[in-house]
């Protein structure tokens, strides 16, 4: 069993289809373990993407996902990474493969609907950016 991170973006709430993408979780077999929504400030957005720091679109990605309100949640499951980053699509939704959640909700490559961590380690560093132990369900 695997963790990993997914946050529906301020595009894809803004947009009105948080209830579509997790519902593409729930059928797909991935576990919901926590969930809740937050505005981060653009501090936290810092923080929570301090790995792009030094990339051109640091601050404009920042300012976007400070922006409004996003949805985290735990998502649990075999190769819940991987299977996560395959139901995402490519970072560019010009990329993205047809039926894919970028295909289908992203604007652009910032604007791109949902997060999802890219391996173990960034998967425990950001689901604890999150949530502490105690608010992940235990399923068994
Ligand atoms: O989210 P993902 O792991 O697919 O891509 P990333 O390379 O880790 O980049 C993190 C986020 O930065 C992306 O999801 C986009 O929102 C944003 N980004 C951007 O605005 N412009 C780029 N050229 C690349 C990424
Ligand atoms: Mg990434």
């Amino acid at each position: 069993m695997e963790r990993t991170l997914s946050i529906i973006k301020p595009d894809a709430v803004s947009k009105g289809v948080m209830g579509k993408i997790i519902d593409r979780f729930e059928r797909e077999g991935l576990k919901i373990v926590a969930m809740k929504m937050v505005k981060l400030t653009k501090e936290e957005a810092k923080a929570f993407y301090s790995v792009h720091r030094d990339k051109p679109f640091f601050d404009s990605l920042t300012d976007f996902m400070s922006s409004g309100p996003v949805v985290v949640m735990v998502l649990e499951g075999e190769k819940a990474i991987e299977r996560n980053r395959e139901i995402m699509g490519a970072t560019n939704p010009k990329d993205a493969a047809p039926g894919t959640l970028r295909h289908q909700f992203a604007t652009d490559v910032e604007k791109n609907a949902v997060h999802g961590s890219d391996a173990p380690e960034t998967a425990q560093r950001e689901i604890a950016f999150f949530f502490s132990e105690q608010e992940l369900v235990r399923l068994t």
